[in-house]
């Protein structure tokens, strides 16, 4: 590694020419938040397939295009709604479970996206990192169409009776996330270390 004050001399230069990139790409990139609060408007599935479109285009190590989009009508949005009622009216009570069902029943798009799981564990990790790329292909092209996401992972997914839902095969299928869409009510902030933070030049 390069020492502490040349590194800091050449961050230092570096950073001094950097430009943030201007263009559209780089401003869907930076723009896009985790969206929480989504209006009733639902959004079109030619704009969803399109999203999809773009999602399998993730880089893949072998080709093993490992992902699968499940798009969830109303009959399967219910039964997931009910479920997760009924395993919060458990674990938390009829108060909680009424407060969550009612937030989800308000979410206007649902999509759940699996990976094909792999007995090589070095496979597995591809496959899934594989997924997650698409993911991010996914939620940008609909960031760029004013169509806002959120990726949740809540335990809730890993209960067996999700996948039985859906007719997901757990054996061979591991359920990476859900996406919520629809078109944003409420923009959320986030934010993020600066570039020389993270950054580490190496001769
Ligand atoms: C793998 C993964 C799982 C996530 N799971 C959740 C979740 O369960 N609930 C949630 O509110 N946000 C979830 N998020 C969204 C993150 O909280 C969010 O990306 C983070 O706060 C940064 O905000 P931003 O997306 O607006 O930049 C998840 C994100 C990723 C990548």
């Amino acid at each position: 590694m390069i020492s502490d004050h040349n590194q800091t001399a050449l961050m230092d230069d570096v950073m001094f020419k950097f430009q943030p990139a201007q263009e559209d790409f780089a401003e869907v990139v930076r723009t896009r938040r985790t969206v929480h609060e989504f209006l009733d408007t639902p959004v079109d599935i030619a704009t969803i397939l399109q999203a999809i479109d773009l999602a399998r285009w993730a880089p893949n190590h072998k080709l093993t295009e490992p992902w699968t989009f499940h798009i969830l009508g109303p009959q399967s949005v219910r039964q997931l709604i009910d479920l997760n009622e009924s395993l919060i009216a458990v674990e938390k009570g009829e108060e909680a479970a009424r407060k969550k069902m009612a937030r989800w029943s308000q979410i206007p798009g649902w999509m759940i996206v699996t990976c094909r799981k792999s007995s090589d564990p070095i496979r597995n990790e591809e496959n899934y990192a594989a997924v997650c790329c698409a993911l991010q292909n996914l939620m940008l092209f609909l960031w760029s169409r004013k169509v806002g996401t959120k990726w949740a992972t809540s335990h809730f997914l890993q209960h067996p009776q999700v996948a039985k839902t859906l007719d997901i095969e757990s054996a061979t299928e591991r359920i990476v996330g859900m996406i919520w869409y629809g078109y944003v009510a409420s923009r959320s902030e986030s934010r993020r270390r600066p570039v020389p933070e993270i950054t580490v030049f190496h001769p």
